[in-house]
């Protein structure tokens, strides 16, 4: 088939190039001048595991193309599928400018039969409006709107795209559903397909995070509780998980949840549930325990610390996630700065953030190794889970700290180990 995908951000590229290494015909079109001439000289404007050889793999076969206006791009596609970002407005809900340009500018051009998918997560309803303002502004009205959220997880964004739990398609016209197959018949079985209407396809995907999330902040919570009584998450978590009704996933503490979507999508579903006059109640705590999480952070580390002769702290990754360069709502966005109000000097070391990190955290020393990073600190951070910090050399670490201090975010490390090399080693809720 023949496919526009407009907006080269992580679900945009993902999509697309998936698609289109899947045999379709895929144009990938985005306003930013400098994406696209990045992806025309086959470079991939994120990290992302992957990314890059698929790029090339399908620029080679003809089946990539890249563009930065929709216009004639457009043309005889036979989808559109739209997947600009949706971040959050003013009030906390989701700003849909994007949206909503993209739909008044494709109408123009579309032709007749167009299934237009909308990927990007959007409130109920928001796929009518489009219905609407593609209505108001198209010459023919043989045309579908589509909406099929993405559930991909960075750094795992091919994998969760090409083995998806589900993919969730509102329709409720036959013809659709049958494209919609079609689409995807070379991606996944048909029995992954959930058929629903449109309107709860889209508040699928912000229950699905927003489920995810409270998840999170749950166990979080369990673990300051095995702190204070001396039980251990990991125990718990195994514990519970193993109950089938609950299971294992998303059950690992850390210093908070952050990204672009949980928070983002947690604060659009609560706007909505105003908007409805359906309070979501449990989510108002878990965006407030998830903020206070981050904001105490940086008082655990302090507590450890004698301010007066200490003040060198070595931070051992900056993204909101392992396997990223994505700094959106990254927990490291409060920690550090918190310490640096506090008088701290901070060194810092990233095994891809460090780009897009250096843009928003200031006076920071940008390190090129763990090892340079906790070179003659009193106290070494670890806010991040990559591969490569479980593969230390710990002697090395140790014999280079001032302090032998670590405090694992992460609960990367077992403690007895920690201990018998001879650190004092702090981790999330094992009391
Ligand atoms: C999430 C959803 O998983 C995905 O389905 C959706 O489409 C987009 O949002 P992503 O934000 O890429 O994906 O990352 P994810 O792996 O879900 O992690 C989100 C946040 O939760 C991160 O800050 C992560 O560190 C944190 N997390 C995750 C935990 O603290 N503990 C866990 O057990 C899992």
């Amino acid at each position: 088939m023949k496919i526009s995908v407009i907006g080269c951000g992580y679900v945009g590229l993902v999509s697309g190039f998936c698609f289109a290494d899947s045999g379709h015909k895929v144009t990938c079109i985005d306003n930013n001048d400098q994406k696209i001439k990045l992806l025309k000289d086959n470079k991939v404007p994120i990290y992302e595991p992957g990314l890059n050889e698929l790029l090339l793999k399908n620029i080679e076969n003809g089946n990539l193309a890249f563009e930065l206006n929709i216009s004639e791009n457009i043309k005889d596609s036979e989808i559109v599928l739209i997947a600009v970002g949706t971040p959050t407005g003013k009030n906390g809900d989701a700003n849909l400018t994007f949206v909503y340009q993209c739909a008044r500018e494709i109408a123009e051009f579309i032709s007749p039969n167009t299934q237009i998918i909308i990927k990007s997560t959007v409130p109920v309803g928001t796929c009518d409006e489009v219905e609407n303002i593609i209505k108001e502004n198209c010459i023919h009205s043989e045309f579908s709107v589509i909406s099929n959220p993405e559930f991909l997880r960075e750094g795992n964004a091919i994998s969760d795209f090409i083995n998806p739990d589900r993919v969730v398609i509102g329709t409720d016209d036959q013809t659709n559903k049958r494209i919609m197959i079609n689409l995807y018949k070379s991606i996944t079985n048909e029995d992954k397909i959930l058929f629903t209407s449109r309107r709860s396809s889209e508040l699928i995907k912000y229950a699905s995070n927003s489920m995810l999330a409270m998840r999170i902040i749950f166990i979080n919570e369990i673990a300051d509780l095995c702190e204070k009584i001396g039980a251990d998450v990991t125990d718990i978590a195994k514990g519970i998980g193993l109950d089938k009704r609950i299971g294992p996933h998303f059950l690992e503490p850390g210093p908070g949840f952050g990204g672009s979507c949980f928070p983002k999508d947690a604060r659009a579903l609560i706007e909505s549930g105003k908007k409805y006059d359906a309070p979501q109640t449990l989510l108002e705590s878990v965006i407030l325990g998830n903020e206070n999480r981050k904001k105490n952070i940086s008082k655990k580390i302090l507590n450890k610390l004698d301010k007066q002769t200490e003040n060198q702290i070595g931070i051992l990754g900056v993204t909101f996630k392992a396997e990223t360069d994505d700094m959106r709502e990254s927990p490291s966005l409060i920690i550090i700065p918190d310490l640096q109000e506090n008088g701290m000097n901070i060194s810092v070391y990233d095994p891809e953030g460090e780009k897009e990190a250096s843009k928003i955290l200031k006076d920071v020393n940008w390190k090129k190794s763990a090892y340079e990073a906790a070179e003659n600190v009193d106290c070494l951070v670890i806010l991040t889970d990559w591969e490569e910090f479980k593969n230390l050399d710990l002697d090395k670490i140790k014999n280079s700290m001032k302090r032998p201090l670590i405090y694992d975010f992460r609960n990367i490390f077992d403690p007895d180990m920690m201990t018998e090399l001879g650190f004092e080693y702090f981790s999330i809720g094992r009391g």
